[in-house]
This record gives structure tokens, sequence and C-alpha cells, in this order.
């Protein structure tokens, strides 16, 4: 591995593995090949855009003679693919670009891979894809997907895709499938980061329904060591999840957020539930544990890191929701906030 392709490498998490891995080795090239959608943006590489080992493409996954392009030009022999579009309230507003970057794109990816020859081709998948998890349960590697909104259907796709080519054409693939992620950079539609911002300004918090769905919290730099671990030990044609094993109720996590704020709970607003909404994700994190990693931080630990990061990062965030995000923000919550109470 020496030249790596960064797909999606100007999103939250892309934009952390890539600053990672430099500051971490000194042996590797990163090309990040972005599209820069509204959930792509430039600022989150800000602090690597002078180092010589960093390039940066704008490129679409699904179009084949520009992933052909720049690995070629880049001499590329590893790629790893954060590009997705990762937002479930949109997939569920309009699924068309879900559809179109997570399973067509992938498959372009896997083509390249194929036809270039590479060492290694590394899927970003997540917990979603094995769909709700009753209690009393956590998924394994081999389980079952049973993905259950548009979103997670993209990403389940993906990861048939990525095994088929291992399996009919012996392609060196990975997947790692993480639980939810917090920290730096992340776009304010998610729910720490709109929360966090919102609460930063007095604006109410939008709990969808009771707020008792439990999700893995997990810090992205956490995430981010995993990852590069499965790309170094990893074993070919295996998937591993990546998460925290411990789950968080919503609502806990909102208290969290906002004593770390120092701001009121009555900013608390229950409103309509996500159609199809999943009540529990939670992951089994034996395998990846077995290849020598822990995760450093607890779900508390990031949750106040993060909020602590977003208090001292306001030039990042409020360019941000004060463009595009304002007519997203009426078409989703205008009208559950014009309601009652829930
Ligand atoms: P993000 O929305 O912040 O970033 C996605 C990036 O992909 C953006 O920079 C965007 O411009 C780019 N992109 C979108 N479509 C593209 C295309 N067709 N071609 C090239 N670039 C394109 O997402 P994120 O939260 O950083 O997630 C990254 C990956 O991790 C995704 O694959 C997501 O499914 C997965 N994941 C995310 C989480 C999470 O909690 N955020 C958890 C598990 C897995
Ligand atoms: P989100 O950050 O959208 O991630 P995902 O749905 O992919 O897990 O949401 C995390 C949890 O927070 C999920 O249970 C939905 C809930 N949520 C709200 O209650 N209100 C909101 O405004 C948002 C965006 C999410």
């Amino acid at each position: 591995m020496k030249n790596i392709l960064v797909t999606g490498g100007a999103g939250f998490i892309g934009s952390n593995f890539v600053i990672h891995m430099l500051g971490k080795y000194d042996g590797y090239n990163i090309v990040v090949f972005d599209k820069l959608t509204y959930a792509g943006n430039r600022d989150n590489l800000l602090e690597v855009s002078d180092d010589p080992r960093y390039h940066f493409v704008r490129g679409d996954i699904a179009d084949e003679a520009a992933v052909d392009a720049a690995v070629q030009q880049y001499q590329i022999d590893t790629i790893v693919n954060f590009a997705a579009e990762t937002h479930v309230d949109r997939s569920i507003m309009d699924p068309d670009a879900f559809i179109k970057t997570s399973v067509y794109g992938t498959y372009v990816l896997l083509e390249a891979t194929k036809k270039f020859g590479l060492e290694r081709f590394h899927q970003i998948s997540t917990d979603e894809v094995y769909g709700h998890i009753p209690a009393g349960y956590s998924s394994r590697e081999g389980d079952s997907l049973v993905p259950r909104s548009p979103y997670a259907a993209s990403k389940a796709s993906a990861d048939m895709l990525v095994n088929s080519y291992f399996i009919t054409y012996d392609l060196p693939v990975t997947i790692t499938r993480g639980s939810n992620n917090i920290g730096p950079y992340q776009y304010p539609e998610k729910v720490i980061p709109l929360f966090a911002t919102n609460a930063m300004d007095g604006e109410q918090l939008p709990v969808y329904g009771d707020g008792r769905q439990m999700r893995e919290y997990q810090y992205v730099l956490d995430h981010c060591q995993a990852i590069d671990l499965v790309l170094h030990k990893g074993v070919v044609g295996e998937a591993y999840n990546i998460g925290t094993g411990v789950e968080m109720e919503n609502m806990t996590m909102v208290e969290i957020l906002l004593k770390a704020l120092g701001k009121p709970m009555s900013l608390i607003r229950h409103v309509e539930d996500r159609p199809g909404h999943d009540r529990r994700y939670s992951l089994n994190i034996d395998k990846i544990k077995a290849l020598g990693w822990e995760p450093q931080h607890t779900a508390e630990e990031a949750i106040i890191k993060t909020a602590k990061w977003y208090q001292e990062n306001e030039w990042w965030w409020r360019k941000i929701k004060s463009g595009e995000f304002k007519a997203y923000y009426q078409a989703q919550y205008g009208a559950r906030l014009a309601e009652e109470d829930q």
C-alpha cells in the first residue's frame, strides 16, 4: 500500500481518516476523490491542504472515466470508499442519489479495482445494514442484512456487490461496518451536531418520537483507527463490525449533550417520529477486538468532546447552517415543529 484513493474524503469520517493517516504514517500518498455534494467540504481538510502527500480531485464515483483517470494519474494501489449519501431522513425524502452513488458508484470502483489490479478495495459500511436489532442481541458480521431505510438498503446493496466481487473475481476486498460516528466536521443534519448547534442558539432540539431509540455513539477517530487496522491486518474477504459494544438511548445522549453545553433540558421537543425508524442497533465487536483494537472513548466521553468541538469551532458550522441547510431544515422540521408537542 502506497497510493490511496480516499473517495468521499471531504466528508465527515473521510476527512478525519485522511488527517489520521497523514499524521500517523510518512510513506502514504493520499488522493481525496470527492464530488463535493452539500455534505462535502474542503474546510474539513484545511489542516492537511499544504501537505505534499495529499491531493484533491473533484469527481463522482459513478463516473467511470473520472475514476479511471484518477487511478492511473496517481498510480493508485488501494481504494477506501467513504463516498455515499448518508442521511436517513434525506433518503426518505428522495432516495435517487443514494442508489446512484452507493450502488452504481460502488460497482464502478470495484470494476476499477479489477481492471487495474489494485491491492485492496475497502468498503466503509454501517451497522444499519443489519436493520433493527431486538433487545438482548448484538449483530455479528455473518448475520443476514435486513436494511429498512433507503439509505440502509443502498449500503447493504454495496456490501453485497463487494462480496460478490470477492467470490466471483477473487478481488482483495474488506468491509468495515461502523456504528454512529460523532466528532469534528460532522454535517449538522445528523443528530448530535444538529442538537449541539441548535442548543448553542437557544433553539429547540427535535427528538423523534419518545427518544428511546438506541444507538452506539462512537468517537470518529476510534473508527478511523479501526479502519487503519483492517487495511493493515484485516483478512481479505472479511467484514468487521466497529463500535463501542454499548448502546445508549437518544434521551440519555441529549441529556449528556445539554449538560456539556450548559443548556437547559427545556429545549427538548418531542416531534413526530421518522417513518420506519429503527429502534435499536447493537454490534458485537469481538472480531475487530481480536485484531488488536479497543475503542478509546466511551459514548459519554465522545459526546462531551464533540460538544466542546462545536462550541470552539463556530467558524466551521455557522456558514453551513446559513446556506442550503435552511431550506432542508424547513422541509424536514417545519411541519413537525408547528404541531403540538408529541
Ligand atoms: P458525509 O455525508 O459527511 O460525507 C460523504 C462524502 O461523500 C461527502 O464529502 C460527499 O461530497 C461525498 N460524495 C457523495 N456522493 C459522492 C459521489 N457520487 N462521488 C464522490 N463523492 C461523493 O458522510 P460520513 O458520515 O462521513 O460517512 C462516510 C461513510 O461512512 C459513508 O459511506 C457512510 O455510509 C459510512 N458510515 C457513516 C456513519 C456515520 O455515523 N456518519 C456510520 C457508519 C458508516
Ligand atoms: P442520525 O444522526 O440521523 O443517525 P441514524 O439515523 O443514521 O442512526 O440519528 C441518530 C438518532 O437520532 C436516530 O435514532 C434518529 C434520532 N434523531 C432525532 O431524534 N431527531 C433528529 O432531528 C435527528 C436528525 C435524529
